[in-house]
């Protein structure tokens, strides 16, 4: 494994992926774990990650400097060199001027890292600190135009030291170069795939449940379906799912995800339908904070009752995946403010004393994909688009009724529909519709008409944490618009939303 240590990097989860796509096993921590923790992981290498911190700054992140006498190779990138180059004695200097963006590296030994590299290279820069002076043993391998230390070696123990970033695709031959570190100079082997991962995992989960029950809240997403075969297959029938119906759902999703699940998961799944309890308690309700707090509440006591009627169960399985884990510990410690209180299917009825089971946490939402497919998921909940756990009562702008519900359904089902004969069900993150609080006016026919406007969200992303508008054809959008408007009574007017993550955010509430 390569134990990445976290200084705060916007791109340190991208590190993370990276080297995960060369099925080497990975683990971001923080900076402020111990030495004998570190020995204990027994990492093939240690990846220093960037950060927004000068070294100079009196809280800037620092980890233990004895990891550089472990006899284990680092790579210490951006602030992850400049701390390295410090610790062992070498100098930075604060930078005029922060340098940002394209620079050509010119490598002067095309070894080690840069094996196999053109000697003229693209690379991505963005740092305000440079290294001024390094410390003994330590030679330069790389410059640009205004870094003359852009990569640095100390041959003799291992480690090396890059001022820009190999992660970023911006960097043209990134990959080649974090390759290079794996496999020669740390000597990892590619033993990392959801084959081995399913194998061990399943081990594991056996282990830890032995004969107890075990309950999971399955949402029909991606994440929770793959949680459920994973211990369904460890424990059997001492897993129990439990399906509410909270009446914010799609078109017939209800109906078809019984269907599915029911089908292609022989688990014992309880349905409950709670829609009438949810809709009553949001009538009137239009504040988006108001909305997610009431859904989350009557979501987990309507949980916690059927839960409870399950007797003798020990534990609690949850779909929580890696970048909630690495978030919450972060070194800035996460998010400073709520932007939206987010809940989450099966989050946690916290007086039920159950324990936790989280089989996913160390995977990234492309590797529980590769892993529902190992373990042969039905395609269509593989590829399911994200769906909030508060459905759409946050894309109806406004008062949440069944007429709006009703409408909004029907728009929603003709634009899926319009995006999967396209084709772009799979390529782009998420697509849905918003109904808007106001009304336009219009003319069908020969008459005037005064009705809703509904807003077509359409976004591509990695990970939902940043995301931009899909640029989908306009012959398309015409024609969804002149389906919607033609098919959907109620509606007269559509519009496409052109804002990217940040600053707007993918739902609307
Ligand atoms: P935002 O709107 O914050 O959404 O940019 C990011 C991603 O999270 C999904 N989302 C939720 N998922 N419970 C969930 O399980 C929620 O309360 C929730 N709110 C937003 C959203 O669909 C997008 O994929």
């Amino acid at each position: 494994m390569i134990l990445i240590i976290d200084f705060g990097s916007q791109y340190n989860q991208l590190i993370a992926r990276r080297v995960r796509e060369f099925h080497v096993y990975c683990q971001i921590d923080p900076p402020d774990i111990d030495i004998a923790y570190i020995k204990n992981l027994k990492p093939k290498g240690i990846i220093l990650s960037g950060g927004p911190s000068s070294i100079y700054e009196k809280n800037s992140p620092k980890c233990d400097e004895s990891i550089f006498n472990l006899g284990v190779p680092v790579l210490g990138i951006c602030y992850g060199m400049q701390f390295m180059i410090n610790a062992l004695g070498g100098t930075v200097k604060r930078a005029r001027k922060r340098e940002y963006g394209f620079a050509e590296l010119k490598i002067k030994e095309p070894e080690g890292l840069f094996k196999g590299v053109d000697q003229i290279t693209k690379s991505w820069m963005s740092h305000g600190d440079s290294i001024e002076k390094l410390p003994r043993g330590f030679r330069i391998t790389a410059s640009t135009k205004n870094t003359k230390i852009a990569a640095t070696v100390h041959g003799k123990k291992n480690l090396y030291g890059l001022q820009f970033h190999p992660e970023v695709h911006h960097t043209a031959r990134g990959k080649a170069m974090l390759r290079n570190f794996l496999f020669d100079v740390c000597g990892c082997r590619r033993t990392w795939t959801m084959k081995s991962f399913a194998k061990d995992s399943i081990a594991q989960i056996r282990e830890t449940i032995g004969d107890k029950k075990v309950i999971l809240g399955l949402s029909g997403g991606v994440d929770s379906s793959v949680t459920a075969l994973l211990i369904h297959k460890a424990v059997g029938k001492n897993l129990t799912c439990i399906f509410v119906d909270n009446g914010l759902l799609r078109k017939n999703e209800a109906e078809k995800l019984k269907k599915t699940l029911k089908q292609h998961l022989e688990i014992n799944i309880r349905f409950v339908s709670a829609k009438t309890k949810f809709l009553k308690a949001l009538s009137k309700v239009t504040d988006p904070e108001k909305k997610r707090k009431i859904i989350g509440k009557i979501f987990i006591n309507v949980f916690e009752a059927e839960a409870r009627k399950i007797k003798g169960a020990d534990f609690l399985a949850q779909g929580t995946l890696y970048p909630d884990i690495i978030e919450s510990k972060s070194v800035f410690g996460g998010p400073t403010s709520v932007i939206k209180s987010h809940h989450n299917v099966g989050g946690l009825p916290k007086n039920m004393k159950l324990k936790l089971v989280e089989p996913l946490k160390y995977l990234f939402k492309d590797e529980v994909r590769i892993l529902g497919k190992e373990l042969r998921l039905d395609e269509n909940l593989i590829w399911r688009q994200p769906f909030p756990g508060p459905g759409l009562a946050i894309r109806i702008i406004g008062e949440i009724n069944k007429r709006r519900l009703s409408i909004l359904r029907e728009v929603d089902e003709i634009l899926l529909d319009e995006i999967r004969n396209i084709g772009y069900y799979k390529k782009i993150w998420q697509s849905f519709a918003v109904l808007l609080p106001i009304k336009s006016v219009g003319v069908m026919g020969d008459s005037r008409t005064y009705e809703n406007i509904v807003a077509i969200r359409a976004v591509t992303s990695k990970d939902a944490m940043t995301a931009d508008w899909a640029r989908l054809p306009h012959k398309f959008l015409g024609k969804i618009s002149n389906r919607i408007i033609n098919e959907v009574t109620g509606v007269n007017r559509v519009v496409y939303d052109i804002s990217s993550k940040p600053p707007s955010t993918i739902e609307w509430e």
